[in-house]
């Protein structure tokens, strides 16, 4: 473990950030919530209080609402060509860009990542999705369709379909990629012309607050974009449950996905949902090992583990077993443990003291139930939530730390002896996120991806994301796609116009 952040080693202006407390973005201004409280936020690798925070709730949700509604309905926003849209989107891009490094601070020190990886990887992903779907702003088509009207004989009409914004949007994101899951939200909705209340989540409200001032300089109008922080069970469950929101895009645990949806039946409104995984991640005999273990490693490591499509589950053929096992323990070993703000750091510490809780809770779970670490298993040092890289062996089936998801640096691995055995092993899951395969025969590779029951199949790689690849989940993994053309159908409505002309 590497020394924690110091003052001296923040960017000035991150430092200047996180000593005031953070106002919420409501119709384009910075305002406190109307009860006047705060909310701490803590630092993953010390456990102590990074900032604080404006409570919002239902009346601040409210308030928000309505500016968006407003926007929506009567301001410039409606008004503007899809191109002018566009370049706002581009415009806010750029502006990230310039300011990768605070992102990727902020990031490191709310969230508890390695500052390098939100540099390399978060913060990039986030500007190049802005860039995708400004480019989609003046490409949202209809179609004209010809008709054939049996009851109005001789008639003659001209049909067509056109694609209108959804309205305004409820989203709420979690902690896992604070910036990044902004940016797959706002994307769409902004490039659609939908105005939006964002609630981030309670551990990581920092960068969604910064990208809030970028909106603003970019100049976006008021009201667009609302951004209003607060906790799950009142601000994020008053967003849910308000009339006057048309959609819902949720992502998070798949329990709180089903109180969404219970949330939205009181007017109906549109829901999206990318919930957990267990994702399996299945290494075959022939594979290039000298890839597919540190591959294997990366797929669940990668982010502390805290990834909803983490390769949780490792099959691997029996042929192959020990060698993999061996393999990526060591990997799991090697791995540089520290503080996110250390430039070294590799695995930062876990979100939270509660995701902590849940994580060793679960690894205590696995080993009551017989399965054992073949590297791993325990917390690292007495501050901050730091957890050992975990590989658990002797896992079976029914296992709880191989059916639910972990949300932490935990795998278990488990031999298969063919592929007839391996496909419904992989697909026992009651979620359906993604799945990794890894080998060098091209027709099992697709005969395999074919099988799962998973919104991704990686072949020879894992957590490759990029803004034109669809991505969601099958079962309890979610419903709609976000990222893609996928992700703007569902921020839209069709309207089907027909016209008589003769
Ligand atoms: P969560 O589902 O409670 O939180 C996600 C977001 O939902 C946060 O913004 C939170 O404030 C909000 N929320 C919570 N309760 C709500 C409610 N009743 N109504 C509306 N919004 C609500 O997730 P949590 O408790 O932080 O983590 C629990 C587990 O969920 C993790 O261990 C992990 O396994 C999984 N998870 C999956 C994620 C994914 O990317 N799909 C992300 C975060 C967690
Ligand atoms: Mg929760």
């Amino acid at each position: 473990m590497g020394t924690a952040a110091t003052s001296s080693n923040i960017h000035s202006s991150v430092a200047e950030f996180i000593a005031a407390r953070r106002p919420m973005l409501i119709n384009g201004k910075w305002v406190e919530a109307v009860s006047g409280k705060t909310f701490p936020t803590y630092d993953p690798s010390t456990g102590e209080v990074l900032a604080n925070v404006a409570e919002g709730d239902r009346e601040d949700i409210d308030l928000a609402v309505k500016a968006a509604r407003a926007a929506f309905d009567r301001g410039p926003w409606r008004r503007m060509t899809p191109s002018e849209r566009g370049k706002l989107m581009w415009k806010l891009a750029d502006l990230i860009d310039a300011h990768t490094q605070e992102f990727a601070e902020l990031e490191a020190l709310d969230n508890g990542k390695p500052m390098t990886v939100a540099r390399a990887a978060d913060v990039p992903l986030a500007a190049e999705m802005f860039r995708y779907m400004a480019g989609w702003a003046t490409k949202i088509e209809g179609s004209t369709i010809p008709l054939s009207v049996p009851y109005t004989p001789g008639a003659r009409y001209h049909a067509y379909t056109v694609r209108e914004p959804i309205g305004v949007v409820g989203q709420i994101i979690p902690w896992n990629f604070p910036l990044l899951m902004a940016a797959w939200k706002l994307g769409p909705a902004l490039a659609t012309g939908c105005t939006i209340v964002l609630k981030p989540a309670e551990q990581t409200p920092l960068s969604a607050l910064r990208l809030g001032e970028l909106i603003v300089e970019a100049g976006f109008p008021e009201g667009v974009v609302n951004i209003v922080t607060g906790y799950g069970e009142t601000a994020g469950a008053a967003l849910a449950a308000h009339p006057d929101v048309d959609k819902i895009a949720f992502t998070g645990s798949t329990e709180v996905g089903k109180l969404i949806v219970h949330a939205a039946a009181g007017n109906l409104k549109k829901v999206t949902l990318e919930l957990g995984g267990k994702s399996p991640n299945v290494i075959l005999k022939d594979a290039d090992l000298s890839t597919a273990i540190p591959g294997a490693a990366s797929a669940i490591f990668f982010n502390q583990g805290q990834c909803c499509c983490a390769g949780s589950r490792l099959y691997v053929e029996q042929a192959v077993y020990d060698e993999v096992l061996e393999g990526i323990s060591n990997e799991a070993k090697k791995i540089r443990v520290g503080p996110g703000m250390h430039p070294k750091t590799q695995l930062g510490p876990l979100v939270s003291d509660e995701q902590f809780k849940r994580v060793t809770g679960y690894i205590d779970a696995g080993f009551k139930e017989g399965a054992r670490a073949a590297t791993g298993g325990k917390q690292i040092g007495n501050k901050g939530y730091f957890v050992e890289p975990t590989v658990l062996v002797d896992t079976k089936a029914n296992m709880k730390v191989v059916q639910e998801e972990i949300g932490g640096p935990v795998v278990t691995a488990m031999p298969f002896q063919d592929l007839d055995s391996l496909v419904p092993m992989a697909n026992d899951s009651a979620y359906g996120l993604a799945a990794g395969i890894w080998t060098r025969d091209i027709a099992k590779a697709h005969q395999v991806a074919e099988e799962l029951r998973a919104g991704t199949v990686w072949i020879n790689c894992y957590n490759i994301f990029d803004a034109a690849l669809p991505f969601g989940g099958y079962k309890q993994s979610g419903w709609g796609r976000e990222m893609g053309e996928e992700a703007l159908r569902l921020y839209t409505e069709t309207k089907a116009v027909c016209a008589r002309y003769a």
